[in-house]
């Protein structure tokens, strides 16, 4: 049995992730488990590159081994609301591609 029901991982630490405002996707997910009293049991974690450079912000969660896609403040607000406090993931931005590595801008 792990730690947290659920632990969110944001990459902010990538080249492109990083440039695209992820900070404020982490901050979006840190402030509202706080304000939600679930902190102890969602946690949520900066990351380094998961190697789907272009496609993000990526986001990934787990235990369910959901990766998200594009997480803007938007949608960052609805993976809060409907998925790490509802329950339900967010079908518009799920990550839906084969294992392995997928970066648009291969450095
Ligand atoms: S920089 Fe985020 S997946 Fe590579």
């Amino acid at each position: 049995m792990g730690q947290y029901e659920k632990h969110v991982f944001v990459c902010t630490g990538g080249k492109t992730c990083g440039s695209q405002e992820s900070e404020a996707t982490f901050n979006l997910f840190k402030n509202g488990l706080r304000d939600a009293g679930v902190a102890q049991t969602v946690r949520v974690n900066k990351s380094g590159c998961m190697s789907q450079c272009g496609h993000g912000p990526m986001v990934v969660v787990y235990p369910e081994n959901v990766w998200y896609h594009s997480v803007d403040l938007p949608a960052a607000q609805r993976i809060l609301t409907e998925h790490l406090l509802g329950g339900t993931p967010v079908q518009a931005h799920l990550y839906i591609a084969p294992p392995g590595d997928h970066k648009l801008n291969k450095e």
